[in-house]
């Protein structure tokens, strides 16, 4: 089967090509290197540097594709209060731009990666019933595009599948990042011997997922009639950790000797996050196979074995105001 991957270059949408080209599928892929890098790309998938926006590049390049996974995103969900304009346009208008190529192409099937920042500071663990109460742009804006989805499914006659992912983990997620991926930033500077910093007490409850047990899901959803038409967190729901303890634990797996530097908490960030993976286990057969120590030995071997880098401010920040965390208005890492 044709399938189109948009994001393809960056974590979790080079993995998912990965799999889907083992099971001897034609993977075709998009990204436009905002985060990803090509390095990620499987040989064996055709690319193309194109961005989700550009409704003609996404109706050229999706044209026959039976299923569409959309991975694409600027998952920057604390900067997306300071930088509002950027990320809101690039989930919203590039979501319904590769729903809208997709479904003119003909697709018969769209799984969409939406966020637990759709479940804001509803009470955890969130379930898929909840209403979504997202608490900043980036989760109001996977919210938009989770109801444009279902809108233009029910239009056209289309299958769909919402899949939420939550703080996943492994080799390959970006750690130059300085905006996103709390457990790869940390162990970059730990890498470097350099103190990682902590937002607020450091005592938000997080649940951390490996990306291999994300896969399982994602195919299922794609590839079988579990899942269809329905929103599903994909996900353990065990080993809860502060950013506190995750701290500590990066520092066993590292070696790291100094400590943590404290920082005020960031405006918008939901203290407690994590998901049931109830409905998971039920529809998908959901199995949690990789620990938690297991997934952050893996982001530090990724990082050993590539190299830790200099972090890389890529992105504006569009307001600037006492409440812009020092880390990136000083470029503190
Ligand atoms: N990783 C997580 O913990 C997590 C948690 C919740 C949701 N998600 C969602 O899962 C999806 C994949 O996340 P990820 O961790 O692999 O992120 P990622 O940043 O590694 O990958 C996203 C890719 O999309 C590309 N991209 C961004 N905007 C684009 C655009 N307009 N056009 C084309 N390409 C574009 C980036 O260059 C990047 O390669 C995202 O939709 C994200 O919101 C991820």
């Amino acid at each position: 089967m044709k399938i189109f991957i948009t994001g393809i270059a960056g974590f979790l949408g080079s993995h998912l090509a990965e799999r889907l080209i083992g099971m001897g599928h034609a993977v075709v892929g998009c990204d436009s290197l905002l985060g990803g890098e090509l390095v990620n790309v499987p040989a064996e998938a055709e690319f193309y540097q194109y961005d989700c926006r550009d409704f003609n590049a996404m109706a050229k390049v999706s044209r026959g594709a039976e299923l569409v996974y959309h991975c694409a995103a600027t998952a920057y969900e604390g900067l997306s209060v300071f930088a509002p304009a950027m990320v809101m346009d690039n989930i919203l208008t590039g979501s319904v731009s590769v729903f809208s190529a997709a479904i003119a192409g003909g697709a018969r099937r769209i799984v969409f990666c939406s966020s637990m920042a759709r479940y804001g500071t509803n009470q955890v663990p969130f379930e898929e019933s909840y209403d979504p109460r997202p608490q900043d742009p980036y989760g109001i804006a996977k919210v938009a595009a989770e109801a444009a989805l279902r809108n233009l499914a029910g239009v056209h006659g289309l299958e769909y599948a919402i899949a939420v992912p939550h703080n996943i983990i492994g080799a390959r997620q970006k750690f130059d990042d300085p905006y996103r991926n709390v457990a790869s930033i940390m162990a970059n500077l730990m890498l470097q011997g350099r103190q990682p910093f902590v937002y607020g007490d450091g005592e938000q409850q997080r649940c951390f997922s490996h990306v291999d047990d994300c896969l399982s899901c994602l195919l299922a959803m794609g590839l079988t009639e579990r899942g269809l038409g329905q929103v599903v967190n994909i996900g353990p729901d065990e080993e809860f950790i502060s950013i506190n303890a995750l701290f500590r634990l990066l520092k066993d797996i590292t070696g790291f000797e100094g400590q943590a530097i404290h920082l005020k908490d960031r405006p918008q960030e939901v203290k407690n996050a994590f998901c049931s993976s109830a409905r998971a286990r039920d529809v998908l057969g959901y199995r949690t196979t990789r620990s938690l120590d297991d997934g952050l030995r893996d982001v530090v071997g990724y990082i050993r074995k590539v190299g830790p880098r200099k972090f890389r401010y890529h992105l504006d920040i569009e307001i600037r105001t006492a409440r812009t965390p020092r880390t990136w208005t000083e470029r503190l890492m």
